[in-house]
């Protein structure tokens, strides 16, 4: 959240009192003749597929998820991390042919496509959060979940066993918005382009910088 706040400032979208600590979900800004509203990261693509917001901002991980019919005009940056594959120390190349091996995660359908890709048959078990607990109490072999520090994982004994997909936060516009509303959303995006572009060269290295800020919000222009 802040960092998608700190982009909108740069690129020039002041947002004074917006805040992801409010109860309030829905802001209007007036100067910017936007509608700002605070979703659950899950539901951007949903708010944004379905023309409930024209654009939003949400992770890599969510769209792959979710495979939105969106579309993705810029990578963010921010809130850097991956998909990984992680199992208890000592307990990483176990992988049982006879049956299934149990895999918790919030991620069904990226470990489902991971696993189907390399013939390896596992037995899903969705969860919405804690992920790193169930092969603590024994509940799944392995998890795939979101691994940025590495902190979580190490605090349970657990290891990084392969890493799906790299994970950034996405600028993603509803495409019937983008031809009815072509004027102020292509102007939004260039500036937003622009700002993303002068932060990596402020960073030093061409790449984007790693903030770890998982918390998205929407923007409706
Ligand atoms: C994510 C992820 C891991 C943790 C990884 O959880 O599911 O638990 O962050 O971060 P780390 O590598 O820096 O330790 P999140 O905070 O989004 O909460 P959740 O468990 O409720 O999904």
């Amino acid at each position: 959240m802040e960092s998608a706040l700190d982009l909108f400032r740069r690129a020039g979208y002041g947002i004074a009192g917006l805040s992801g600590d409010s109860r309030r979900l829905i802001f209007v800004s007036h100067e910017n003749d936007m509608t700002f509203l605070i979703v659950r990261p899950s539901d951007v693509p949903t708010y944004v597929e379905y023309g409930g917001a024209d654009a939003g901002i949400v992770g890599k991980d969510v769209l792959m998820e979710q495979e939105s019919d969106v579309y993705e005009p810029l990578d963010l940056g921010f809130g850097a991390c991956r998909i990984a594959v992680a199992s208890l120390r000592g307990e990483g190349s176990n992988d049982r042919l006879s049956s299934k091996i149990r895999i918790a995660t919030k991620y069904p359908r990226i470990s489902e496509r991971y696993f189907n890709k390399r013939g390896i048959p596992v037995e899903i078990i969705k969860l919405y959060g804690s992920i790193e607990l169930a092969p603590v109490v024994g509940l799944a072999d392995r998890i795939v979940d979101l691994v940025e520090t590495g902190g979580t994982l190490k605090a349970h004994d657990l290891v990084e066993v392969e890493v799906i997909a790299q994970s950034t936060a996405r600028f993603i516009v509803n495409r019937a918005s983008l031809r009815l509303k072509q004027e102020p959303l292509m102007e939004l995006i260039r500036k937003l382009r622009t700002a993303v572009r002068n932060q990596r060269a402020l960073s030093g290295n061409g790449r984007p910088s790693a903030v770890g800020i998982r918390k998205k919000k929407m923007v409706r222009p």
